[in-house]
């Protein structure tokens, strides 16, 4: 098969690692017999400078026209006094908007030899996995009105759901409970929130839908606090736009690091994936970032876009085999007392790479 991929590395350690993810994508890819066909464009802080706005038309329009978009990472230091809509971050989610998708997954997999590096205890993270259905185009972030009105110094924004929007969301995170335990954890704040009345009542429907799922519903607060003290307990989680960024971060203290998590973003037009972390401006260029969420990222293009599920494992194999070799990026080495051997984004890149390449042909 052959595939589309457009890149827009964005900002930061963005270029970095995607261009690992994008060498092993490839390497995985042609080993089964296929070819992508990758292009690259500019998005956020890079196209500010260089096109005067962070989602330049033909960097949209590329991305209409491709099979799957990379998204690395946008923002930088030097535009924190924009406002919102000028800001890198406006040309995610304008991208976001327009590619349609409004399911984004969020994996947090606890991988065993990352364990040591969670605050929490190894028992507690330990064989935690959890997939974060994160609504990703509608509450807070689009909803309108929304203004900071400097004379009256008043600010607002609006979180708003349709019926619709919240139960193609829970169709989603629904199915995919199917195939794994089979529980969906719905997240909401519905003992102060109109919204969130509607998200609670509109996923009890659709929950009708799949008697074979365990449907549970948790207070964002107390889900907070949950996700630290059992973290095995959860499944699928499903919530609005805001909540999911929130609890996809505090994932990270499961995971050990936010440089392992990986999404992707379903249900639109042409899907979207990137990394969860952010552009991590202090870092970059450096060779100090880990590419391993990009690299994971690239999995789920090969799991959700190619249908290429023997290659997409195959690089989740490799991650967790290189992991238990002991090499470790910065982020993951800060408590080492094992004295792994400690590799930079291009170094960690080639050893993902080499055991991809090895696995798929001993396949
Ligand atoms: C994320 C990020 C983005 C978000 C920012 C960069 C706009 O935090 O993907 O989690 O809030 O969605
Ligand atoms: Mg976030």
């Amino acid at each position: 098969m052959k595939l589309r991929i457009l890149v827009v590395a964005g900002d930061g350690i963005g270029p970095e690692v995607t261009s690992e993810a994008v060498a092993v994508l490839t390497e995985a890819a042609s080993l089964g017999g296929h070819e992508f066909a990758f292009s690259e464009r500019r998005i956020g802080g890079v196209a500010i400078v260089q096109d005067g706005t962070p989602l330049p038309a033909e960097t949209l329009s590329e991305a209409l026209a491709s099979d799957a978009v990379l998204l690395g990472a946008v923002g930088g230091n030097e535009f924190n006094s924009l406002p919102p809509d000028k800001r890198p971050e406006a040309g995610l989610l304008k991208i976001r908007a327009e590619l349609g998708g409004f399911a984004n997954l969020r994996p947090a997999f606890a991988f065993k030899e990352l364990t040591v590096n969670s605050p929490l205890r190894s028992e507690v993270v330990d064989g935690a996995d959890i997939l974060f259905v994160r609504e990703l185009l509608g509450g807070l972030y689009f909803g309108k009105p929304r203004e900071w009105n400097k004379a009256t110094g008043e600010a607002w924004n609006t979180m708003r759901y349709t019926r619709e929007e919240v139960a193609r969301v829970a169709r989603v995170a629904f199915q995919l409970a199917r195939h794994r335990r089979k529980k969906v954890t719905s997240v909401d704040k519905a003992n102060v929130l109109e919204v969130s009345q509607l998200w609670r009542a509109t996923v009890n429907e659709v929950a009708t839908e799949f008697p074979d799922v365990t449907l549970e519903h948790q207070y964002v607060d107390a889900m907070a606090m949950h996700l630290m003290n059992q973290p095995r307990n959860y499944d699928v989680v499903v919530t609005e736009n805001l909540f999911g960024d929130i609890l996809s971060d505090e994932a990270a203290v499961i995971t050990g690091s936010l440089g392992m998590l990986p999404s992707a973003t379903i249900g639109g037009k042409v899907n979207l994936y990137e990394p969860v972390h952010g552009s991590a401006p202090d870092i970059a260029g450096k060779g100090l970032a880990n590419p391993l969420g990009a690299i994971l990222t690239g999995a789920l293009i090969l799991r959700h876009s190619a249908g290429l599920e023997t290659e997409a494992a195959a690089i989740e194999t490799a991650v967790r085999k290189v992991l238990e070799q002991g090499f470790r990026t910065p982020d993951l080495a800060r408590a080492n007392p094992q004295g792994y051997p400690v590799l930079s984004t291009k170094e960690m890149g080639a050893k993902v790479r080499e055991t991809v390449k090895a696995l798929l042909v001993n396949a």
